[in-house]
């Protein structure tokens, strides 16, 4: 399987297939037109600014998501993990930073199921990652709500840095548990 697999996630309670894949040039023009409504702004910033500034940083990548043939959304996995949580995870991670779904195509579920896609995608490309971590402002309801559906375990642990107001730290384990060797 290449390298750049696409990773998708079918779910049988909808039609549209969500994909995740790495922003390239033919990509780029969907991935700045997409926006938040402005009350969300201060948890995400400007998806156009986020872009370029994940294209300027070496340690990160810059991802769509795909709703079938639409862009729907973005996010940036970004390698220097430290830097999301503080310190040093214990094991290899990545950071999920700046996730969005299009004001228009949210509350469709794409939030939820592209974290599935996400995982997919650092399990092929990345398979020596072992967790996803973020934060998230405590206010961000649907964001909490989105990342605890999809697996995130909320650590406990509160940032108070940033202008938005404290943040939940998230972990996501990204490799599946071995099967029980015991079971049939
Ligand atoms: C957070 C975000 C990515 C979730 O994406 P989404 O596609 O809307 O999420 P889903 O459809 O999978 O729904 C996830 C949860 O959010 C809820 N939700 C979605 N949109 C909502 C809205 N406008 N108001 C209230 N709740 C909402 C859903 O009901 C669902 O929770 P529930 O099923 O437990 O009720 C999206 O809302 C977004 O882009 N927000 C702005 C940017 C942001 O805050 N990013 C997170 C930075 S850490």
């Amino acid at each position: 399987m290449s390298a750049m697999t696409v990773a998708t996630s079918v779910f049988s309670d909808s039609a549209a297939a969500v994909r995740v894949l790495p922003v390239d040039a033919a990509l780029a023009p969907s991935v700045r037109a997409l926006q938040v409504a402005p009350e969300q702004l201060p948890f995400v910033g400007d998806t156009a600014f986020n872009l370029a500034d994940t294209w300027r940083d070496p340690n990160s990548e810059a991802m769509a998501i795909l709703a079938d043939d639409s862009v729907v959304g973005f996010y940036r996995l970004d390698f220097s993990v430290q830097a999301i949580a503080g310190r040093s995870l214990g094991e290899p991670g990545v950071g999920l930073r700046a996730y969005m779904i299009d004001r228009a195509r949210q509350g469709r579920g794409y939030g939820t199921r592209a974290i599935a896609a996400c995982r997919d995608d650092l399990c092929l490309r990345h398979p020596q990652r072992r967790l996803l971590a973020l934060t998230v402002n405590v206010r961000n309801r649907p964001a909490i709500s989105a990342y605890l559906k999809a697996g995130f375990v909320d650590t406990g642990e509160l940032f108070h840095g940033g202008n938005a107001g404290p943040q939940h730290l998230m972990l996501l384990c990204l490799i599946p548990s071995s099967p029980d060797p015991t079971s049939p």
